[in-house]
């Protein structure tokens, strides 16, 4: 959600770095933007609605220019409309403290109200300004007791009231400024220099600066100077954060070129296969990562998929695919429905939750769950370091690079690719699997980065552009899929919703004439995805009653037949049924993105939506 990035440095402005951080750190949340910076006279503050250029245009007088010391953040409203009142930072009543925040402060009625009552005045609508009234409060009451507190211990005293989650940074000024964070619940993670130290949200924005990262855990309270950075825990007692080499690079963030994020990262799919899948294959198996040992596997007597949104799309696939490939029965939820009933979990559960960031609360919560309810853990995830690589017993580390368009595109396949092979070893080391039918699987799975080439190529791509012209203006779109592609035509929905805001269901074809097919009359454009396998006369079928009702149809897949009956056809390479939706996904995120374009939406930053959900 929200991104923040704090700086103290030895003896070079702050600012500009912490701008950058901002910029890179806008598909977090860009409704508004502030930065505030150490003065000797008290902390500056600036804020504006809107993006992070808004924010750049009113430092222009370079006031704040010259300060070492700074903290910034971009902001998805959850408590307050996003103007500048409620942009963060928020300072206290001293003009010395400024805070930034993501998360959520559930008791801040409460605490406002005691706040109120001790004589403080609020000048905004957020939750979070209740925080930097706490830790000033707490400052002060140290202070009489003649104890000389640093900002690190008026931050955890103020934390101690504090119920919810909270990813904060906080400045004072003084002599040496003092910069402190503090973490429980969302991501945060510090960059140590030689002569400075970066606080962020997200390890992209400190990739300028360095690859060394350390993770801080929750309860933590990390002090922040040039060259150092201390952590505590919550009584204060010190510990130590060891570093994790980064791999990604600081240009991977950048737009190569292309015109949208959501662009540039459909288009690296054939790549991010490539990486995901070729390390990993051997002989007749797949490596996964750490700690999947067959040993682990072996004992392994049903899966439990956990995920939101994208990340459950994949794992209903993953679903088809483990349950096809390994012989082992597989649950999937939405993981903000798991973890508020009652689940049971048989014995020998493996709970597998899967996610691009690692970082969204409700995947997090549902693992915790499942991992306390006697569960071994595993984790399909494609950020190094998240929490959720962190919490996991067994990590399966997608190679997508860093995903930057709020659309999930790039993460889907790699997220499917990886439970395709999860499913492979699974079946290996539960004996489903001999070790050529192992091979055969793995060959079909190398075998598509050319098919995602041709499925790029300008000519299928024009081909979708085509088809999105001349639909532009359906009343709405159903989206009908069957069998490991049901979840693909969720996915293509889910797409065009985000991206073009048109009404678009996604539904299992064999459902349509349960209900949906009601929607169906001329104007509605509904697209069926079959390829060539099991189900594909059952869904042909399908398209059939669509087309007897006036219903536009076009058809996405490599089922010939079907390609044939359609009033659109968009081909796609022939492959084995298991890995169709690999291919099949692509050129409904094409889609998508042309429609978007068509309709002139801001593709990269959709309406209302944020990448990685840290919140609930
Ligand atoms: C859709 C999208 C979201 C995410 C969901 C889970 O394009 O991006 O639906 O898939 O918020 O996010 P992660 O995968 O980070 O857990």
């Amino acid at each position: 959600m929200c991104g923040v990035v704090g700086a103290v440095l030895r003896d070079q402005p702050a600012l500009e770095g912490i701008l950058d951080g901002l910029r890179v750190l806008e598909y977090r949340g860009y409704d508004s933007a502030g930065v505030a910076v150490a003065l000797s006279e008290g902390v500056a503050v600036r804020r504006r609605a809107g993006r992070i250029e808004a924010l750049s245009e009113a430092l222009q007088d370079g006031a704040l220019s010259d300060a070492r010391c700074g903290v910034g953040h971009t902001r998805w409203a959850t408590h307050g409309p996003p103007n500048e009142l409620n942009a963060h930072p928020h300072s206290d009543h001293s003009g010395r403290i400024a805070l930034v925040h993501n998360g959520i402060v559930e008791n801040h009625q409460e605490l406002r109200r005691e706040l109120i009552e001790g004589g403080v005045e609020f000048r905004s609508d957020t939750d979070t300004e209740v925080i930097v009234h706490l830790v000033a409060r707490e400052l002060e009451r140290l202070d009489g007791e003649g104890l000389s507190p640093s900002l690190a211990d008026g931050v955890r005293a103020a934390l101690q009231f504090v119920e919810g989650y909270y990813a904060i940074a906080v400045l004072r000024t003084g002599p040496e400024p003092e910069l402190v964070a503090a973490k429980q619940g969302p991501p945060l993670c510090v960059c140590v220099t030689d002569d400075g130290a970066w606080i962020a949200s997200d390890v992209l924005a400190l990739l300028p600066h360095g690859k060394q990262v350390v993770f801080l855990e929750d309860g933590d309270v990390a002090r922040l100077s040039p060259g150092h950075c201390e952590v505590a825990r919550p009584d204060g007692a010190a510990v130590e954060r060891a570093a994790v080499e980064i791999q990604w690079r600081a240009e991977d963030a950048g737009m190569a070129g292309f015109d949208h994020h959501m662009q540039k990262e459909i288009h690296e799919q054939p790549a991010v296969l490539g990486r995901t899948v070729s390390e990993r294959v051997g002989e007749g198996d797949a490596a996964l990562g750490s700690g999947w040992t067959d040993e682990d596997l072996g004992g392994v007597e049903r899966v439990q998929v956990l995920g939101c949104g994208t990340a459950l799309h994949a794992g209903l696939v993953a679903q088809f695919l483990i349950e096809g490939l390994a012989g082992v029965p597989v649950d999937s939820d939405y993981a903000s429905e798991f973890r508020y009933r009652a689940p049971r979990l048989v014995p020998g559960t493996l709970a597998l939750a899967i996610s691009q960031s690692g970082e969204t609360a409700d995947t997090l919560a549902a693992l915790k769950l499942a991992e306390e309810l006697g569960c071994r853990t595993g984790a399909i995830c494609n950020v190094q370091g998240s929490s959720l690589v962190r919490a996991a017993d067994s990590v399966l580390l997608t190679d997508a690079g860093p995903e930057i368009g709020v659309a999930s595109t790039k993460a889907f396949t790699a997220q499917v690719a990886g439970a395709y092979l999860a499913a492979v070893r699974l079946g290996r080391a539960k004996g489903a699997l001999s070790e050529v039918e192992a091979d055969a699987h793995l060959a079909a799975l190398r075998g598509l980065r050319g098919q995602l080439e041709q499925l790029l190529s300008d000519e299928a791509v024009a081909k979708v552009r085509e088809v999105a012209r001349s639909n532009q203006d359906a009343k709405g779109f159903l989206f009908l899929g069957r069998g490991v592609n049901y979840p693909v035509a969720l996915e293509g929905a889910l797409k065009l919703k985000e991206i073009s805001y048109v009404h678009a269901e996604g539904y299992p074809a064999g459902e349509m004439k349960h209900g949906p097919i009601a929607l169906i009359e001329p104007g509605m454009s509904v697209l069926v995805v079959n390829s060539q396998g099991g189900v594909a006369d059952k869904v042909r079928s399908n398209l059939e009653q669509v087309k007897a009702r006036g219903g536009r149809v076009i058809v996405v897949g490599s089922d010939e037949e079907s390609l044939a009956l359609a009033d659109e056809a968009i081909h796609v390479p022939a492959s084995s049924e298991w890995v169709s939706p690999i291919l099949n996904v692509v050129p409904l995120q094409l889609f998508a993105y042309e429609i978007g374009l068509l309709k002139g939406c801001d593709i990269d930053k959709p309406r209302n939506l944020a990448k990685s959900v840290t919140v609930e």
